[in-house]
């Protein structure tokens, strides 16, 4: 069964620790935290901090989103995290990045930008837990899904199973009722979303209607 991974981007920071308990009510599956540097994206989102914030008070695993240029010199900072997720479009030396985070303990996942070509992750595939598909430009939340994106994370899905690994697909950007049945239909394992949960005044019935709409 698809699992559900609810983004703080769009949470209300005055109150994190209740957005939080209400996610976790609502059974969500894991907390994805959105870190920007405003170089590799045009945005700051929130910083180290407050993910290790997060990581005390929550019991679900949590997933640190790296929309940052300079990986290497912030992933000792996330040592207690459970996934460290990197984009492919800011290192140049993936391998060292993935081995430095699994011998931390943490589970690594590749990001890849919507125009990023899949043969571009097509070597480190099997050494990274995940990919993680992003359906919109990284930067913002409650933006609109691109269509397209449909077909990456069928190519995507083609090439983990033609070669018998184990990856799992993320997809993030623009998830909602409408789309997550498209992404799962995809191939998706995993459904990150924003506004989707935390846009609504009744964040139970979100997550219950999303995890409903990934099964139609
Ligand atoms: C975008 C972030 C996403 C974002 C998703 O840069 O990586 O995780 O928070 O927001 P929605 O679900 O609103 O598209
Ligand atoms: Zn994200």
């Amino acid at each position: 069964m698809v699992k559900i991974g609810a983004s703080i981007l769009s949470a209300d920071f005055g109150y994190l620790k209740k957005e939080i308990e209400k996610v976790e009510e609502a059974g969500v599956d894991l907390i994805h935290v959105d870190m920007m540097d405003g170089h590799f994206v045009p945005n700051i989102s929130m910083g180290i901090g407050i993910a290790k914030y997060v990581k005390k008070i929550t019991k679900l695993p949590v997933d640190v989103h790296l929309m940052v240029n300079n990986v290497d010199l912030f992933i000792d900072e996330f040592k207690d995290m459970d996934y460290i997720t990197f984009h492919i479009e800011a290192v140049k030396f993936p391998f060292r990045i993935i081995n430095k985070i699994k011998n931390m303990g943490i589970k690594p996942i590749v990001a890849i930008n919507p125009a990023t070509p899949l043969d571009t992750i097509e070597y480190i595939l099997n050494d990274v837990y995940g990919v993680l598909v992003m359906t919109v430009e990284p930067g913002f939340s409650g933006q609109k899904f691109i269509p397209i994106m449909t077909k990456k994370i069928e190519k995507l899905k083609n090439m983990i199973v033609e070669n018998k690994y184990d990856t799992k697909i993320f997809v993030d950007g623009g998830i909602n009722i409408k789309t997550a049945p498209l992404a799962v239909k995809a191939g998706a394992d995993v459904l990150i979303a924003a506004s989707a949960i935390f846009g609504s005044d009744d964040v139970k019935t979100a997550v219950k209607n999303l995890k409903e709409s990934a099964l139609s």
